[in-house]
């Protein structure tokens, strides 16, 4: 039996005990390196309540995949403006959700544009263990999850969500969303449904872990754009693009706008940097950088940002623009943790 005491002696063995350091690089930001495992990261504050539910996994041995599952299904159950059932629709008034799951083995499993079922991340990882395919969308990952047992809840707004799709019916004025962060604002848990610039918030939870027997896992989950064009699919569900694991090498998620997230394959991107040898924060950074060569001037207008781990456990975050946190957990550290960006 993998107990509390056996596990703490293989991570003080494979890591020589806990050892965070913060390296003040210039700009306003610490660079972390977490030398310890296990180690879970997810992005915005929405993660530190994630991030609990998936280290009662890990601090018991389990595996980064089931961690990463279940840390996700928290945000997936609060209401809040952006991930689950309680979030903002589309412009049609449904709420569809984008899911992916990938494990150490390169094993993958994602829906999109799923309805009316509550936890599409656990959907994702029954179609990744389940069927001979990575992807299932629309009425075809509904069937399915039905015939998987999943509960197809009552099609129906959260009373926030229908306020805000009351309000911006009025205009239907469809647009991208803009810059969407999360913590522009004091919300307590839940991300703001408006930011204070009147732009409709954007919350994906993507997270990454590394277990205590070293294999990485990772997650992602959202409701997409708010009020976006029906069968908008944004980056979350798209594998490379909003997650990818590489067991050798590491572990990247995306949030933010997930069109420009898919045109540069963001997650396998990061993943590819550290492969070359950039550390987690800099293979973010680098890829930002390239999204930014790419976009020119709409880069001003967009928010990305990406949150990785490599195989040392050493995590990093960039985004685009400042404002975006991320939150960390592992033996004996629980913050949130500021993200450097380009502007
Ligand atoms: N990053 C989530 C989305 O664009 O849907």
């Amino acid at each position: 039996m993998f107990n509390r005491r056996n596990f703490l002696k293989v991570s003080s063995l494979s890591s020589m005990a806990l050892l965070v350091k913060k390296n003040l690089i210039p700009g306003d930001f610490e660079a972390i390196s977490i030398k310890t495992r296990p180690v879970v990261i997810s992005t915005w504050d929405a993660g530190l309540a994630a991030n609990k539910e998936a280290w009662k996994i890990l601090i018991n041995g389990g595996r980064a995949l089931d961690a990463v599952e279940k840390g996700v299904m928290v945000t997936e159950g609060s209401r809040n403006c952006c991930v689950g059932l309680g979030a903002n629709p589309d412009r049609d008034g449904y709420v569809t959700l984008d899911a992916s799951i990938m494990d150490e083995n390169f094993n993958c499993g994602s829906v999109a544009a799923l309805e009316r079922i509550k936890h599409p991340i656990s959907v994702a990882r029954r179609v990744m263990e389940k069927t001979p395919h990575v992807m299932l969308v629309g009425e075809g990952a509904q069937l399915f999850a039905v015939a998987e047992g999943f509960k197809l809840e009552e099609q129906k707004l959260s009373p926030e969500a229908q306020k805000e799709y009351n309000n911006w019916i009025k205009n239907s004025d469809y647009k991208s969303p803009v810059i969407n962060i999360e913590n522009k604002q004091d919300h307590g848990p839940f991300a703001p449904a408006i930011l204070e610039n009147g732009e409709w918030n954007h919350d994906t939870i993507g997270m990454v872990a590394m277990d205590a027997n070293g294999n990485l896992s990772g997650s992602c989950t959202t409701s997409g754009a708010g009020f976006k064009m029906r069968g908008r699919v944004g980056d979350s569900p798209v594998i490379g693009a909003g997650l990818y694991v590489d067991n050798a090498v590491g572990a990247c998620t995306a949030t933010g706008q997930g069109e420009d997230v898919i045109r540069i394959c963001g997650s396998y991107a990061v993943v590819e940097f550290m492969r070359q040898g950039s550390l987690p924060e800099d293979a973010c950074r680098k890829t930002i950088h390239r999204l930014v060569k790419i976009l020119g001037e709409k880069a001003k207008t967009i928010q990305v940002a990406f949150l990785a781990v490599n195989k040392k456990g050493d995590v990093g975050s960039f985004s685009l623009q400042p404002g975006f946190n991320y939150a960390l957990k592992s033996e004996g550290v629980e913050k949130l943790v500021k993200a450097n960006s380009y502007f």
